[in-house]
């Protein structure tokens, strides 16, 4: 969909539909008033039948409104004046265009940016409602037969602006918005892929593609003779049992100096995880379509800094493969030697997650990188603990958590940090093996936590457990959140900044 800017009176728009905002407590925002002025209280007139109080997210269409450019107007509720904030914005934004998408008005004039919300700028509200809208928009069809008639019609939508000195700043938010939501939306068309499409070698030639699209990027592949050969002998362990050879996948972005040390991401790219041996139960297993949403959104990630240019250098490495039970498949109580030298036993091969990060964030060593964030949908524990809003996260660095903290704040991406204490660390010792692959049932995200730690001592890092909130694994909402792509590019542009 196209964005543009629009100064002027809102009433003399000529459009489908122009969008404007209305109080609790009957109080117009300026847009509203202005409107309301041209039409000689006709807006102030309707609000007192009391068909919206200005409750958030209620809203009203109405059609024809007399001295009014717009064929319609849409009232959205604010709620409180005093209560709006951050979420609420984003939220009122969700509900904006899954009304203007119901109505199909091609061409909108949408008045939010003038809505107050402490603590945040124009840009911030410019992105925050073209990612809203464009999260509004994504549908994932896919694997339809027949491509579905598009039953959307929008073709644009304006943010009016107060004044002319506000362009600049607006139109590069939106430019930075779409360069998210370009990220976000392949993130989630990744994740939802099934398991027979989206394998190791589709992300390796999605990554291939990237590099063609993108100046910036330069992708390498590394197959699995060369991961044998590099003595990654924990990742070989998980993609044995599959016909689908794995690889290790690495984007480069270079956006900074030749020299400059890069930004490091690290992904689960598990396309199917059956459990192996230590085969899951049935019932929800086709959920683990998305075991490789950390993957997807680091994938993603890069998408959106090379549509921005974003100016820092990152590297992406996604560690594909899947785990399958078979002939050849790791058995429970096999023992691997990592890159890293220290042996594993592998006491569940369902803990396969961390089977193939501890090799990749071994790897990554290489780049001496300024930081290193890795993105799993690493256990099951860390839902029942979290649930879907926040991510965990843990941190061997407390800069970095206070980063990933704020960026969380800021793009509504939020995580919560979680302890990596020394006491836990008992729980993965191993009586044959350096360590053990499972911990017990206490503390199962922690414990996951505290294995890869094990890995990533010689650098800046944290860990995301995003098995609750990157996908919705069913109701009819079912599907990727594209999480944690916002809050991946917030945290590398704050960075950058
Ligand atoms: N991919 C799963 C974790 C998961 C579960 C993600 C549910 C999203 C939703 C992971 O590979 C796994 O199976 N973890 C095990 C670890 C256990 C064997 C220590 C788990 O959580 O049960
Ligand atoms: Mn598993
Ligand atoms: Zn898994």
């Amino acid at each position: 969909m196209k964005y543009g800017t629009r100064t002027g009176n809102a009433a003399k728009a000529r459009t489908q539909c122009v969008i404007v905002g209305v109080y609790e407590n009957g109080q117009l925002s300026p847009s509203a008033r202005v409107l309301d002025k041209a039409s000689k209280g006709y807006l102030r007139k309707i609000l007192k039948r009391d068909d919206i109080s200005g409750k958030t997210n209620q809203t009203l269409l109405l059609h024809d409104v007399p001295n009014v450019g717009a064929t319609r107007v849409l009232l959205v509720g604010l709620g409180n004046e005093k209560s709006m904030d951050s979420a609420k914005y984003a939220d009122i934004a969700r509900t904006v265009i899954g009304k203007i998408k119901a109505t199909s008005t091609r061409t909108n004039l949408c008045c939010l940016l003038e809505v107050d919300v402490p603590g945040r700028s124009i840009d911030w509200k410019t992105q925050k409602i073209v990612e809203s809208f464009e999260a509004g928009l994504y549908s994932f069809t896919k694997m339809k037969g027949k491509p579905p008639v598009n039953t959307d019609s929008i073709e644009s939508v304006d943010l009016l602006l107060d004044d002319r000195s506000e362009l600049e700043t607006v139109q590069s938010a939106i430019a930075v918005g779409s360069a998210l939501t370009a990220g976000i939306s392949s993130a989630k068309t990744l994740g939802n892929l099934p398991g027979n499409i989206c394998t190791p070698t589709y992300l390796a030639d999605q990554a291939k593609q990237l590099a063609k699209d993108y100046s910036s990027i330069t992708t390498k592949v590394i197959e699995e003779k060369e991961i044998e050969k590099l003595g990654m002998g924990a990742f070989m362990s998980v993609t044995r049992g599959s016909v689908q050879p794995g690889k290790l996948i690495v984007i480069t972005h270079k956006g900074g100096k030749a020299k400059e040390a890069p930004h490091v991401l690290v992904g689960k790219g598990i396309t199917f995880d059956t459990g192996g041996i230590s085969l899951k139960p049935g019932a929800a297993m086709h959920e683990m379509i998305w075991d490789m949403c950390g993957a997807a959104s680091v994938f993603g990630t890069m998408v959106a800094i090379a549509e921005q240019g974003l100016a820092m250098n990152v590297v992406g490495v996604i560690a594909a493969a899947e785990n399958m039970p078979s002939g050849d498949a790791s058995r429970p109580g096999d023992i691997v030697k990592t890159m890293s030298g220290q042996t594993v036993e592998i006491l569940n091969t369902d803990a396969e997650g961390r089977l193939v990060l501890c090799d990749a964030l071994t790897y990554i060593d290489q780049f001496n990188p300024k930081t290193v964030i890795d993105v799993a949908t690493l256990t099951g524990a860390c839902v029942i603990a979290l649930g879907s809003h926040a991510s965990a996260m843990y941190a061997n660095d407390d800069g970095v958590a206070a980063d990933l903290t704020k960026a969380g704040e800021d793009s509504l991406d939020r995580v919560w940090r979680m302890p990596l204490w020394e006491d836990y660390q008992a729980q993965i010792n191993s009586a044959f093996a350096d360590m053990a692959n499972i911990g017990g049932r206490e503390a199962g995200s922690i414990t996951a936590a505290c294995f890869l730690a094990r890995f990533t001592k010689k650098y800046r890092w944290a860990h995301l457990d995003v098995a609750g909130s990157a996908f919705k694994g069913s109701g009819p909402s079912k599907g990727s959140t594209g999480r944690p792509v916002s809050l991946l590019f917030e945290y590398l542009n704050n960075l950058a900044a």
